[in-house]
């Protein structure tokens, strides 16, 4: 009840969102993270299935930089309807580390076997040709370059420089798409990873042979 209930919740907080961070994105992550749970032991289902179905709905990108707005917004709702506290407590603390920019900096200080699955469930829907498809459409919605051969990626750029960068759609693929494949937490993330990576850099290929007129 309480999973239909959140489902209503987040479909409604996410209409018209941005198409890489849209109630769609949310629902491929749930089914990732319910995939990757299975056979693992030792884990609280309810806490994978809301911290996945919460993990965007108020992602601070969209908040002018504001970290504090989901996990409030996560808290309320979850009270409002009487979740157990260390439940919610658990989902607010995948809420609050999921972030691929939290992992720069090294300010991460809490995890769990939770949030080790929903993080992977997450990184899979950045990758492959939905990773592809997720990049551009917001390379779009930023108003960015598709490539541009003077500018390069930064490997080393701080938490601040990341969310401010304004670089080319293709750095994002060197700066973090083809990073997250070795950093999958769990053995069915990284086996699920390996595909999508591949076809990632396949697509590298052809977009240079194309754009060098190689063909
Ligand atoms: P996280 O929320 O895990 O910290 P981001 O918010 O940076 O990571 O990225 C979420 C998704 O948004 C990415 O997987 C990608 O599809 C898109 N995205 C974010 N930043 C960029 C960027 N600079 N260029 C292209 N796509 C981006
Ligand atoms: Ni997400």
């Amino acid at each position: 009840m309480i999973i239909e209930k959140t489902i209503e919740f987040v479909k409604q907080k996410l209409q018209g969102a941005e198409a890489g961070h849209d109630w769609f994105h949310i629902e491929r992550v749930y089914k990732n993270a319910v995939q990757i749970a299975q056979g693992s032991n030792d884990i609280n289902i309810l806490v994978i299935e809301l911290g996945a179905l919460l993990h965007d709905i108020a992602d601070s990108k969209f908040h002018n930089g504001d970290e504090s707005v989901g996990p409030k917004i996560a808290r309320e709702f979850l009270e409002n309807n009487l979740v157990d506290e260390n439940v919610i407590q658990e989902v607010v603390n995948i809420i609050e580390n999921i972030s691929f920019k939290n992992t720069k900096d090294n300010t991460i200080t809490y995890t769990s076997k939770e949030l080790q699955i929903v993080q992977d469930a997450d990184r899979l829907d950045a990758i492959g040709a939905i990773g592809i498809a997720r990049a551009f459409n917001y390379g779009g919605f930023k108003n960015r370059e598709l490539y541009n051969p003077e500018v390069s990626p930064n490997l080393n750029m701080s938490k601040e420089e990341y969310k401010n960068s304004n670089a080319p759609t293709l750095n994002h693929f060197y700066e973090k798409l083809l990073l997250l494949k070795d950093k999958m937490n769990t053995q069915k993330g990284k086996e699920l990873a390996e595909e999508r990576h591949r076809f990632m850099e396949h697509f590298l290929q052809q977009f240079y042979k194309e754009w060098n007129a190689e063909l």
